[in-house]
């Protein structure tokens, strides 16, 4: 059963393409897709591109086009929960889009056709993701990243839309009303959400893990593309290694 890895940016999948055994390269759609054998595994690796509708066009080309049975997502995000810090692992149960809204017609954030506003990702996919994401950081003796001594795992709701928040009034302003209504949401990308709803369309699993590069304050820019050069390779090859021999086949 071939397994999708899909990242938002070449860093974070540098390891992943140099462990690939029998590379097959092809273009489609504007985009590289390559299949291969990882770990014993056969899988094929994309880029998602940047945002929902990127992310969505290559999700699908990864079913239609490359046989994809399964989709794991890897990559970073920016942490708004309480206590989701720089260095930290979210492993989502689900997925808002923060910036669908068609309320007062329907539920705001509900995506009009979908059962919830909140886009389920599959629970035993996500169990061994966090299972291996546990057991990285168990073994991560010294962390990569020197302002957060003891990375945590976090399961949750993340929140996916069409801008990178590097404000901390924007991050509340996204934040706070749903936690309002019940969705506490604990950091947000722009990629992740899209592909969850492309998985719901097609009956696949999907899972996600981001680790946390910046808390979506006014430094996120910078930290962003010091984390994505330095740490967010590293965390992909060690869990997506530990996923892939955890797998079925
Ligand atoms: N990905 C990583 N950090 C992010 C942020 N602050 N906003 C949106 N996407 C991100």
């Amino acid at each position: 059963m071939t397994t999708a890895l899909l990242s938002a940016l070449p860093q974070e999948q540098s390891g992943l393409f140099a462990a690939l055994q029998q590379p097959v390269r092809v273009q489609h759609a504007g985009r590289h897709f390559t299949s291969g054998v990882l770990h014993g595994q056969p899988v094929v690796l994309a880029l998602s591109g940047i945002g929902k509708v990127a992310a969505a066009t290559t999700a699908t080309a990864l079913i239609e086009r490359f046989g994809a049975r399964r989709i794991v997502f890897t990559g970073v995000a920016g942490g708004v929960g309480d206590g989701v810090n720089v260095g930290d692992v979210v492993v989502a149960h689900s997925y808002v889009q923060h910036d669908m809204d068609v309320s007062p017609l329907f539920e705001r954030w509900l995506v009009p056709g979908y059962a919830s506003a909140c886009l389920p990702c599959d629970r035993d996919l996500s169990a061994l993701l966090s299972g291996a994401v546990s057991a990285y950081l168990q073994r991560l003796g010294r962390p990569f990243d020197s302002k957060n001594d003891s990375p945590r795992l976090h399961q949750g709701l993340m929140a996916s839309g069409d801008r990178f928040v590097n404000c901390p009034e924007v991050s509340q302003a996204l934040r706070t009303p749903l936690l309002a209504a019940g969705h506490d949401v604990l950091a947000v990308e722009m990629e992740g959400a899209a592909v969850a709803q492309v998985c719901v369309d097609y009956g696949l699993p999907f899972a996600a893990m981001r680790t946390i590069s910046d808390r979506a304050d006014a430094t996120a820019h910078v930290d962003f593309a010091e984390f994505i050069d330095t740490v967010a390779s590293h965390y992909a090859d060690h869990i997506v290694r530990h996923l892939l021999q955890s797998l079925p086949h």
